[in-house]
């Protein structure tokens, strides 16, 4: 499926991402910026972070408490935040769009 990834800098990157792939490893591996995937996915870099509105962010798995701690670590975290190395893609989030949050 494609997913939009709305860049932090402006402008918008489209991405292919293989159902089952997460949206950091297929973001990473188009060299997206502001996506940076430092821990490989293991819940402890927070270079993942995204943006997910609705409708998608309904469609997908909540946060666990250790994405939640986490986030509220970044000071740019909000209700819309989460770690794109823990949502996998899916057929329902083809044409998703994500806002990149840079870290820092
Ligand atoms: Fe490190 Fe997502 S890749 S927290």
């Amino acid at each position: 499926g494609t997913v939009h990834m709305k860049l932090a800098a402006g402008g918008e990157q489209d991405i292919d991402v293989t159902d089952g792939e997460t949206i950091m490893r297929a973001a990473t591996r188009q060299s997206v910026p502001g996506i940076e995937g430092e821990c490989g996915g293991e819940m402890s870099c927070a270079t993942c972070h995204v943006y997910m509105h609705a409708p998608w962010k309904e469609m997908v798995r909540s946060a666990s408490e250790d994405e939640e701690d986490l986030l509220s670590a970044d000071d740019n975290a909000t209700d819309d935040s989460r770690l794109s190395c823990q949502i996998k893609m899916k057929p329902e989030l083809d044409g998703m769009e994500l806002h990149v949050v840079n870290f820092d």
